[in-house]
């Protein structure tokens, strides 16, 4: 939880007025309406604040914002407190508009200065596109047209959910139009596992601890291994999980963001742009992954009948909204190289899969053996492994050997656990909070710049186009399981397994 109780309480110059289109979407109801509530109780929202949502359905101010209201009580991480909500309450506008209606954007225009004029918001404004991908160019071009999208006189700020891009073409295709209307510094990308306490941890981790620094390389680290399993599957997101799969909606976002950061090079200092330049250099080491290499070290998976927690579910293919045949993976099991003087030698593992037996986000790294001789003689050693916990257990897990108490000469591993379950699972509303307060601040440093995308979809496209052409029978595995046999052979092939925490 963030603690900076009144941190900006009363600066002018956040006063802003949050423009959110898809204001009666899933995103707003359940993320960021709750993260701007519990951002009110930590005193992170400033004085003169407004939130505007946007929506198409014709409904009077009271009405959504009872809606919210209700929202609210379901994913709000504390309670809701009347004095607070009442606060929040007198900042939610609705505003009815088809976003697709170019013409009407001066309107738009119009009723946003008459709130400036009345809340003292000063002009500044955060655009905050919860909308489908197919319409961020449209309300882009609606800005600039009204123009809305610069000011000299205050800031004007834009975000954008995922997916960015459909491949490497269709991004840089979006990034151009974005880029002709707003500032490449004004644009925030979010990528929400950024937000997560635990992946900014893991910087702090790295560099503020010699033990683990001075170690953190292929000299001392066997491999290191990333899992996000899911046992939720697609839900009510078939049409849009169809036309990206794990590799799209996981990979090409949240994993190679995590990947970075446990791989890159100390920054020069801990501003946004030296910290995004070593991250962006790790995914560009990425060894060249061609068609012979994926043919190994790749396992694509599709989730099938089974049980979750002693409850049948369907198999993808009998989802809303997936047609009987789909080919779209719901599993990604793949061994990458990250081909530089620290890491060359160590493989990195990843997996990431809907409807496995186990719920969670960890980074796991395996040290080294030491050699077989004295305590290691005659017996197996179990490795000292670093692991760090996303969810839904939050913090750090170390294993390492230790003589056992009782006899003369036995080893025992010994587990030390500092993490704690989260009061909040999944998409956690904390990582909301935290990318708010960030865009209302202009720190950038926890949204992907444009040239990490870029990077990322490089080594993506790769990998969904050797998909689109290999044949493997789907379904492969049944929900509830933890993915294809496939899966465990890539490890096994190396003598290695996946550590399940
Ligand atoms: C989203 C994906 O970006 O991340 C979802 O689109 C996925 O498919 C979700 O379920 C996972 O996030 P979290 O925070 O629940 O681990």
């Amino acid at each position: 939880m963030m603690k900076n109780k009144n941190l900006i309480g009363g600066d002018k110059d956040l006063s802003a007025v949050l423009v959110i289109f898809g204001g009666t979407g899933d995103l707003t109801h359940r993320k960021l309406m709750p993260a701007l509530y519990n951002m009110l109780l930590d005193g992170l929202v400033p004085e003169n604040f407004q939130v505007v949502s946007i929506g198409r359905r014709d409904k009077t101010e009271e009405e959504y914002r009872n809606e919210i209201r209700i929202s609210m009580e379901k994913y709000s991480r504390n309670k809701v407190d009347e004095k607070i909500w009442a606060r929040l309450n007198d900042m939610i506008r609705y505003y009815r508009f088809d976003f697709r209606e170019l013409d009407k954007y001066n309107e738009l225009k119009e009723y946003l200065d008459g709130i400036d004029d009345n809340a003292g918001t000063l002009g500044n404004r955060i655009y905050y596109l919860a909308v489908a991908p197919e319409y961020f160019e449209t309300i882009v071009v609606g800005l600039h047209r009204a123009d809305m999208a610069k000011s000299k006189s205050s800031w004007r700020r834009l975000v954008i959910e995922k997916p960015f891009g459909k491949d490497l073409t269709t991004a840089r295709e979006l990034n151009q139009k974005l880029l002709e209307v707003f500032d490449e510094k004004d644009i925030y990308r979010i990528d929400h596992y950024l937000g997560k306490e635990m992946i900014q941890n893991i910087m702090v981790l790295r560099f503020s601890n010699s033990i683990f620094e001075s170690i953190w390389n292929n000299k001392f680290i066997d491999n290191v291994q990333i899992s996000l399993t899911e046992k939720l599957g697609v839900g009510t997101r078939g049409g849009y999980y169809e036309h990206s799969g794990a590799m799209r909606d996981m990979i090409q976002s949240h994993i190679m963001q995590i990947l970075s950061l446990v791989a890159m090079e100390p920054p020069v200092n801990l501003k946004t742009d030296s910290i995004r330049s070593e991250k962006l250099k790790v995914i560009e080491a990425i060894e060249d992954i061609n068609q012979e290499f994926l043919k190994n070290n790749v396992v694509f998976g599709q989730y099938g009948n089974g049980i979750i927690d002693d409850v049948p579910v369907v198999g993808y293919r009998e989802e809303d909204n997936i047609p009987e045949n789909s080919k779209t993976e719901t599993f990604v099991a793949l061994k990458l190289h990250i081909n530089n003087f620290r890491w060359a030698g160590t493989p990195f593992y990843i997996r990431t899969g809907k409807r496995l037996g186990r719920y969670g986000a960890e980074i796991v790294i395996q040290f080294k053996d030491l050699p077989n001789i004295l305590y290691f003689k005659d017996r197996n050693q179990e490795p000292n492994i670093l692991v760090i916990r996303i969810q839904p257990n939050v913090g750090v897990f170390f294993q390492f050997n230790t003589k056992d108490f009782s006899t003369h000469h036995d080893i025992v591993t010994t587990k030390m656990d500092t993490s704690y379950v989260s009061p909040t699972q999944g998409n956690t509303p904390e990582a909301y909070e935290r990318l708010i307060y960030d865009i209302l601040r202009g720190d950038s440093t926890l949204f992907s710049r444009w040239d990490e995308v870029e990077a990322a979809w490089n080594v993506a496209d790769k990998i969904i186009r050797y998909r689109e052409q290999c044949k493997i029978e789907l379904p492969n595995y049944a929900a509830g399981s933890m993915g294809p046999e496939r899966a465990f052979e890539l490890m096994a092939k190396d003598g290695r397994r996946w550590w399940n925490i």
